[in-house]
Order: C-alpha cells, then structure tokens, then sequence
C-alpha cells in the first residue's frame, strides 16, 4: 500500500519518562510503516511529533511555548506534503485534546496515551481535509505492544509490563492522564522478551507506573516476581525494572535480587519524602520506617546493590523539620542517585488544594541542600567500585570524545574508557565488556578495557 506519506521525512520530541521514550519508539515504528523516515531536526521534518510530559509545569508550558514557536520555520524545500505537520500526542494531548487546537491553531493532529495506534489515521485524516484531527479516549482495549517498534538501540529493549496506574498520590497527575492500572497477560510479555532475545537484545527493562503490582487486576494477586521468573528463563542477559512503590514491593522480589542470574544489582524505589506526616499527606501508604525496613532487606539480599530514588521538596506544608527527615534518610540509605523536584501544583489534584505557604526561597534553599548531599553521597558510593573488575555494557563513545568508550555496569553506573588499540568503537557497542575502574567520580566512572 502507498501513502500520502511515502518519502516524506519526520522528528520526535520526547519528553518525561521511559514509557514516554517507549512510546516515541512505537510512533518512529509506525511511521516508518507509513514510508516516512527519520531526521534529527524540526527544519528536516514534513512531520514532527511532541510526546510531551505534564507531570511538572516546566515541561507543560515548555511544549506550549515550542510548538508556538514552530509557526516561524520555513516548510522544508521539496516538502512532498507542502507544509509541517505538527502532532502533540502523551499527557498533555490526553489531558488537553481540543484545548490544544484551540489555544495553538496552527497545530494538526492531537492524540492522547490510549490510541497511539490512531496517529497514522489522524495524520492522513488532517492532510486530506487540510483541517484539525483531534482523537483523545478515556482508555483503550488493546496494549499499544500490539504496534511496531523502531528501536533506538538494538541491543536494549523497554517492555511495558503494565500501564496506567491506581494509586494517586496526592501530588501526581499521572493517574488521570494514564488512567488505571492495566497489566499485559504473562505469556505476551514472555512471547515479546524471546523475541528480543532471539534477535540479539542484551537489556530488557520492564515498564509501568509501578511494576511491582504487576496482575493484580489480570490475576488477583501480584504476580511480579513471576514476570522475572519469566523473563530471566528467556536467557537474556541484563534485567532492570521501573518504576517501583515502596508498598508494593513484595518479599519475592527482593529474592530474586539474589536469586536470579540477570536481574541487575540496581533498584529504583521512589520515597518522595522521609516525612512520616508528608508521606500520609502524599497518600503513599507506606512509613519511612517500612521504607528503611526495605532497604534493610534488600542489602541482606545484595549486600552492595546500587539504589536510586526520587525527592520532592517543598510538597504543602513541609516544615523544616519534615525536609530535616528526608534529608536524613537520604544520608542513611546512601544512594547511587536521587532525582529531586520541586513539588509542583497540578491542577486536578488533592494536593493542589492544599494550603501552601512556605516560601520560594526557603524551598530553594532546601532543595539546594538536598542536592549537595546527593552529590556527596554519590560520590562516596562511587568510591567503592575503585579497583574492581566491572562487566560494561558499551553504548556508545563519549558525546565529548569519540575516542573514549561509554556503556553501564551492571549498577547502572555510566562508565567511561578508552577504545582499547586494535579495536573500533563500532564493534564493541552492544557488547559486554569488562573494565577496571580507576577512577570515581560523582556522576561517572572511568576504567580499562580487560579482556584479551
Ligand atoms: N511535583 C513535583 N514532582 C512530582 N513528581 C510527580 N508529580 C510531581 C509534582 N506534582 C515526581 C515524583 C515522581 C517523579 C516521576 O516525578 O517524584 O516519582
Ligand atoms: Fe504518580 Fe504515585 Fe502513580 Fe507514581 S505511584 S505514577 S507518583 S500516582
């Protein structure tokens, strides 16, 4: 079959999360599917899609503002469509749909996160009518893992587990704009996983809100320590997960920490406060004793197991001495890596009617205390990979120096080295090599490739 879109040239703009990513992989697939190529840039582009993020407002107003902006580039010579076609897709096309026409004439095509399956339709639909297609549903019957999938690496693969998610934390929009929890049937998750392994894929890591309540609604029980079960016995080299509640993060997982040979020694777990009173403003349902309870756990498991969270400062009416708990908890769990946000206000939310009257300053100045923590702590952490041996998935070389390798440890620490003489860069990316860490940094290690 041909399309109106045959030899005409698209971009994707990604925002937010990995599913986000993922998501941006299956719209690349289908338009491909479509005849259409890819293209780094808006000013290469016929076509140019926004996968967009509203979890926080700076990312919210910052796709306004670009796809404001996009009336001012020139349609691209050739242009076999003789314009730009502009689609905003994710969260805010789901939370926004024909607000987003309204307030940005100029733009196409808008779709929401459950019928990504409908942009080639949209797409043909707007350039046959010259006028607005807008689709958003409130949740769709089929997993968007049904559609086709341009990879960005042929060596790692995301594989969505679940979408959606349940548990509304006072703060977060994603429930709204996801909608509730849907888990994908064992054996599709199993079928999907075989096929990437067959087809040479090192690193599977498994999607959703929250991975570990994985079959509750297909089973009636949790069923996540199964999904890795699963997912190991295809063979595949490098297993990671995200993302994880604290509640729901089950005694079986934390075995198969220990347990299974290619779950990786790193785990992701969100606290967002050590505030025992803002974690139950946060709705999150668990304590930070139950918190530390875990971590305790799983370094019994995997005494050195690398751990990762998430931080919100300055949530409605965190005192001095809530933010005191969280900082001490981050100094206790010592952590690989945390991402701290400044709460955001998003409107629809519990927490958006909260009373909030701490000052901007004194937020800042939290959060910059926080953050200096964090890099001292991850820079200790770093310390004790010196001198050891490290199995390195290489990804590519430095965005600085093409000379200098660049992959990940089984922590999920970047590391760097040279190309070892003799040998391209080319040839080892997507292999797993191992490297002596000598030196440690905050954000990265540097080390040598051993092999012979
Ligand atoms: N403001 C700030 N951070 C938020 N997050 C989610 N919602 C908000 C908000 N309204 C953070 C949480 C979550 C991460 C993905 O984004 O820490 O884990
Ligand atoms: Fe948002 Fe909480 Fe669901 Fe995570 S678990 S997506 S923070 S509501």
């Amino acid at each position: 079959m041909t399309s109106c879109f045959e030899g005409t040239a698209f971009c994707i703009h990604t925002f937010g999360c990995q599913m986000n990513k993922h998501d941006s992989e299956r719209v690349a697939g289908m338009l491909e599917g479509l005849g259409s190529l890819p293209v780094e840039t808006i000013e290469e582009a016929d076509i140019v899609v926004f996968m967009t993020c509203c979890v926080r407002e700076a990312a919210d107003t910052r796709l306004y503002g670009q796809v404001a902006s996009m009336k001012n580039i020139p349609v691209r010579d050739g242009s076999p469509l003789l314009k730009r076609y502009i689609a905003v897709g994710g969260c805010i096309g789901q939370r926004d749909g024909e607000k987003l026409v309204e307030a940005l004439p100029h733009l196409d095509v808008v779709f929401g996160t459950h019928n990504l399956a409908s942009l080639p339709a949209l797409l043909s639909d707007a350039v046959q009518r010259h006028g607005h297609s807008v689709e958003v549903i409130e949740s769709a019957d089929t997993f968007s893992s049904a559609l086709p999938t341009a990879r960005e690496h042929s060596w790692a693969a995301w594989l969505p587990i679940t979408v959606g998610c349940n548990n509304f934390c006072s703060y977060c929009i994603v429930p709204y704009v996801r909608g509730r929890e849907k888990s994908r049937p064992l054996e599709d998750i199993v079928e999907e996983a075989q096929r990437y392994v067959d087809a040479g894929v090192k690193e599977i890591t498994l999607l959703g809100q929250n991975v570990n309540s994985y079959g509750r609604d297909l089973y009636g029980e949790p069923r996540f320590a199964e999904v890795l079960d699963a997912i190991d016995a295809t063979g595949i080299e490098r297993v990671r997960f995200a993302t994880s509640h604290p509640k729901d993060l089950t005694d079986g997982v934390i075995e198969r920490f220990g347990a299974l040979r290619s779950l990786m020694p790193a785990l992701h777990l969100p606290v967002q406060s050590g505030s025992n009173r803002i974690l139950k403003a946060m709705n999150r349902r668990y304590t930070r004793e139950h918190y530390l309870g875990l971590i305790e756990k799983l370094r019994a498991v995997v005494s050195d197991i690398a751990l990762s969270t998430d931080i919100i400062v300055g949530f409605p009416g965190e005192t001095e001495e809530d933010f005191m708990d969280t900082y001490r908890l981050v100094e206790e769990v010592g952590y690989s890596q945390v991402f701290t946000f400044i709460y955001s206000k998003r409107e629809g939310t519990p927490a958006a009617k909260m009373e909030d009257d701490t000052p901007r300053e004194v937020i800042q100045e939290r959060f910059d205390r926080l953050v200096d923590l964090v890099q001292r702590k991850a820079y200790e952490t770093n310390q004790a990979e010196l001198g050891q041996v490290v199995p390195v998935l290489i990804e590519g070389t430095s965005k600085r120096d093409s000379t200098v390798l660049a992959g990940k440890s089984p922590k999920n620490q970047t590391v760097h080295g040279p190309v070892p003489t003799g040998r391209a860069a080319e040839q080892l990316v997507g292999t797993i090599v191992p490297m002596r860490i000598d030196e440690a940094r905050t954000w990265y290690l540097s080390g040598t490739v051993v092999d012979g």
